[in-house]
């Protein structure tokens, strides 16, 4: 961990339509957090108060109404689509309660997935370099040429993790990632996230409802009332 701050949120408010009135459902009120480069944070909350919302808004696949979103020092707040996908790309990988890999490709073409848009910037050889090492990292590395089905839950979440870390995001945020999976093998991928955290230097936030996995994580945020504690 060093002192640069990787993700600055700024007085954030979002808030979603009621489709059974006109009025505004406040979900982030005032919302602002620091994240510094390497650090690892966890985030709980009850459902439905506004977790996935928040890790979208960081992550650029959702806008907030107003505030500002830096990551890295740069502001993404006012950004396009297409500025925002590049920047997803580079320097975000996500991994979602349920892994999403595509079960007609082996474990080794679903990793190398997100380095097809950007295949100019890291050579197709490097990325599947790294994507073996990666894989052997984790215990996968005689499974590079299974499909999905043939993977247990715990193997297709580190896969997804895997894909997530492939093309070397600076931040990872992780939503639910053991909510699938039984004790024991949240126990692993918590420790997994731990460690890629370490070797990989990316910051990572994870939103969980298991204080098994928040206890690992250098920090825990409650999200209440649109609000980090
Ligand atoms: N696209 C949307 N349109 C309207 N309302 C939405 C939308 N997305 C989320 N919401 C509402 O915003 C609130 C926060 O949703 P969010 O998914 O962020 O909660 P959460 O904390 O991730 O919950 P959970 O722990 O169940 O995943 C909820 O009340 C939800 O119904
Ligand atoms: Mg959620």
């Amino acid at each position: 961990m060093n002192n640069e701050i990787a993700i600055r949120l700024t007085n954030i408010n979002k808030s979603y339509n009621m489709p059974s009135s006109d009025k505004n459902r406040p979900v982030l009120q005032d919302l602002s957090l620091e994240v510094k480069a390497g650090e690892s944070v966890a985030i709980t909350g009850p459902s439905g108060c506004g977790k996935s919302t928040l890790l979208n808004i960081i992550g650029t696949l959702d806008k907030a109404d107003s505030g500002i979103v830096e990551l890295n020092g740069r502001n993404i707040s006012r950004l396009n689509d297409s500025k925002c996908a590049t920047i997803r790309s580079n320097e975000v990988g996500f991994v979602f309660q349920l892994h999403h890999l595509l079960p007609q490709c082996t474990v080794l073409e679903n990793v190398l997935l997100p380095t097809l848009p950007i295949a100019t910037a890291n050579s197709p050889e490097a990325s599947h370099k790294r994507a073996l090492q990666l894989l052997e990292q984790v215990g996968l590395a005689d499974h590079t040429n299974h499909h999905p089905g043939q993977l247990s839950g715990g193997e297709r979440q580190r896969v997804a993790v895997i894909r997530a870390l492939i093309n070397k995001p600076s931040i990872l945020l992780a939503d639910e990632p053991t909510g699938a999976l039984d004790r024991l093998a949240a126990e692993q991928l918590a420790s997994l996230l731990v460690e890629l955290n370490q070797s990989e230097g990316t910051t990572l936030i994870t939103v969980t409802h298991s204080s098994t996995l928040a206890a690992h994580m250098n920090r825990q945020l409650i999200l209440e009332d649109g609000k980090l504690f």
